[in-house]
């Protein structure tokens, strides 16, 4: 059974990664998915057209994050772009889109760090106030946080800090929304195999050592942060609000006995 059938869900950063394989899981279930991307054109019709194909509905949505009235033109679309499809309201919204950075605390610069801030963590906070007066009763919200917030790195220090800013937020929010059965929680992948990390999975040696440190012995696939967005999202998750859950298959969870 499609058991998203009739809702609408928003995911930004959908166009590549992560938030396609989401986009992808969610239109498989039935939603009607805006597929929001920041400038990539290409990739964000091939995943609209991927999920046409496929029998879903979806529709692109362009807004550059860290530019002035990105938010603005983000809701201009989404509304526009469900109006086009018959549809209004919001039942699922997923903050994915994001950035990252690789620099040591000496070298990271104010300007770097404010980028990293504002789209990362300032974007979400204000999709996220924009998107509740569509937000119907029920509905999710899921925030793509990340692994590095419990695993020490110090070139990943700014990234760190707004991952695990955003996660904050799910508690707070949780407790403000529960009564309208709107449930909010942090997934937190490890390193997953997209475009963001394309550098190291180029380098036998890095990939290796990532895998030795996880505890099922890989790297993870788009999917596989999908599956449980996915499950968040749809009525089974209805239980499940205000927390972070590590979806990284067992990422440094401490030594891994040889052989
Ligand atoms: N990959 C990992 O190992 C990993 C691990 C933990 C957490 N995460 C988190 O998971 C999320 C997705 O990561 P990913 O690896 O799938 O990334 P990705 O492959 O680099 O894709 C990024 C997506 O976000 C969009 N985006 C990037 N910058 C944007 C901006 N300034 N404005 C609007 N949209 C923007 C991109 O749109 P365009 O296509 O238009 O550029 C694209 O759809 C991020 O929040 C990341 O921090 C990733």
């Amino acid at each position: 059974m499609e058991q998203l059938n009739g809702r609408t869900a928003l995911v930004t950063g959908g166009s590549r990664g992560i938030g396609r394989a989401v986009a992808l899981r969610l239109a498989a279930e039935g939603a009607l998915v805006a597929v929001h991307y920041g400038g990539n054109d290409a990739a964000a019709a091939r995943t609209v057209a991927e999920i046409a194909e496929s029998g879903g509905r979806a529709f692109a949505v362009r807004a550059r994050f860290g530019e002035t009235g990105a938010v603005d033109r983000l809701f201009e679309g989404l509304t526009t772009g469900l109006a086009d499809h018959g549809a209004d309201g919001l039942d699922i919204l997923v903050n994915n889109a994001g950035i990252h950075s690789a620099t040591p605390i000496g070298q990271l610069t104010e300007e770097e760090f404010e980028r990293l801030l504002a789209i990362n963590v300032s974007t979400p906070v204000f999709v996220i106030q924009r998107a509740l007066p569509l937000l119907r009763d029920g509905g999710r919200i899921v925030n793509m946080g990340s692994a590095a917030t419990r695993i020490a790195n110090p070139l990943q220090i700014g990234y760190t800090v707004t991952k695990a800013a955003l996660a904050a937020l799910s508690p707070s929010l949780a407790n403000e929304l529960g009564r309208r059965g709107i449930t909010v929680n942090t997934v937190e992948p490890g390193v997953v195999l997209t475009d963001m990390i394309a550098h190291y999975a180029t380098v036998p040696e890095a990939v290796a050592g990532l895998e030795s440190i996880t505890a099922l012995g890989r790297i993870g696939e788009p999917e596989d942060v999908a599956d449980v967005v996915g499950f968040l999202a749809g009525p089974q998750g209805r239980w499940v609000t205000g927390q972070t859950i590590d979806v990284s298959g067992g990422t440094y969870l401490g030594p891994i006995a040889a052989g």
